[in-house]
């Protein structure tokens, strides 16, 4: 099969190639799908560039990936199950993410073929592409992990999502009107428009006004695009608001090399029993299966539609990551084999 390959860390364009490979083997509890798309997000820069360090001690793999293939989200049709596989048959149209563990290592999406454990898939909702389908897994899961489980969201809230026109901000903003929430979006000036689109109730422009200065307050703050001081937000947040840190690194430009953003979440763990707008960060969190079909729920009603700025080619792997970096994409990038 056609796969984008990696043999050590570093510059998508020095180390991704495009090699004929073997097709994998399905253990006992996987199936094997045949590709129509995957996505490309910040994740996957991460792990083939080996930035920051800490995740190659983190199960990416000390001196090199120890999964050759990057991309982590995936939507195909089953072509076999191995035999302990009770949930999908051949033919079967699915997504999800293509591993249980964290995102921080490859999960060989960038294929032709990929063998992915049931439990991580459920089945791609009618009506959308499978190029929407493999756009949702990773950003989904974080958009509603957070909310839902760190931000306990309920109806009427005020809700501001900051950095809401990328990956997990395009699917944030949905999924907080559909527990109910006013939602006010921030991101730069040609994003306005899409967000208002998604259904947030109120955008505001990052690059022409600084929200922490004005008097609205906020029961919940998904701080996805994570430039924002824990001192900031308490001036905009109500006094049992809460604030969450997603993590977002800007391709290294925003942290260190060694630790990345995990000082900062670190920092926010110590401070949680004593700062009450910092939830307590061990909050349950649902399985990746489980998330996959609370998403696909929401896809089904209408009430998600996953938002695509352009789909690439395997063979153009290089712009794709180039794009990803410098591109500033309106919602997801796919690439399809
Ligand atoms: N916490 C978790 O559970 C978890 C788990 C896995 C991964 N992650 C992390 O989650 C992040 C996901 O991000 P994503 O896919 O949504 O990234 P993205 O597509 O790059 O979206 C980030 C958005 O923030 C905007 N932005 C940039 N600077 C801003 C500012 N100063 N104020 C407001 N908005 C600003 C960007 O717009 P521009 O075009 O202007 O740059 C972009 O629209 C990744 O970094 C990933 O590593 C978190």
């Amino acid at each position: 099969m056609r796969a984008i390959v990696q043999d050590k860390y570093g510059s998508p364009d020095d180390v991704l190639e495009l090699r004929e490979i073997e097709k994998p083997v399905v253990e006992d509890d996987e199936v094997l799908v045949h590709v129509r798309a995957a996505s490309v997000h910040p994740d996957v820069w991460h792990v083939v560039t080996g930035r920051p360090y800490i995740l190659r001690l983190m199960g990416a793999g000390v001196f090199r990936p120890k999964n050759p293939i990057p991309g982590t989200d995936v939507a195909g049709i089953v072509e076999s199950v191995g035999k302990d596989v009770t949930r999908f048959g051949p033919g079967d149209e699915v997504f999800g993410e293509t591993r249980m563990e964290h995102q921080w290592q490859n999960g060989g999406a960038y294929a032709e073929y990929v063998s992915v454990p049931q439990d991580v898939l459920a089945l791609k909702p009618n009506g959308i592409t499978f190029e929407q389908a493999a756009s949702v897994p990773t950003s989904g899961f974080i958009a509603l992990q957070n909310l839902q489980g760190g931000g306990q969201i309920q109806p009427g809230q005020r809700v501001l999502i900051n950095g809401a026109g990328g990956g997990v901000g395009t699917i944030a903003v949905q999924l907080a009107k559909a527990y109910g929430a006013h939602v006010t979006g921030v991101d730069n000036t040609e994003k306005m428009e899409m967000i208002l689109s998604l259904g947030a109730d109120h955008v505001i422009d990052y690059t022409q006004e600084d929200f922490t200065q004005r008097d609205e307050r906020y029961d919940l703050i998904l701080d996805v695009a994570s430039n924002l001081s824990l001192t900031a937000c308490k001036r905009v947040l109500m006094p049992n608001g809460v604030y969450i840190l997603i993590g977002h690194d800007h391709y290294g430009d925003a942290t260190g090399p060694i630790f990345g953003s995990l000082p900062r979440f670190l920092m926010l763990s110590a401070l949680s029993p004593f700062v009450s707008q910092i939830p307590d960060m061990n909050f349950s969190l649902l399985s990746k299966g489980e998330a996959m079909a609370v998403l696909a729920g929401f896809i089904e009603v209408g009430k998600l539609t996953p938002i695509i700025d352009r789909t690439y080619p395997l063979e153009e792997v290089h712009e794709t990551m180039r794009y990803l970096q410098w591109g500033r994409p309106h919602g997801k990038i796919i690439i399809t084999p």
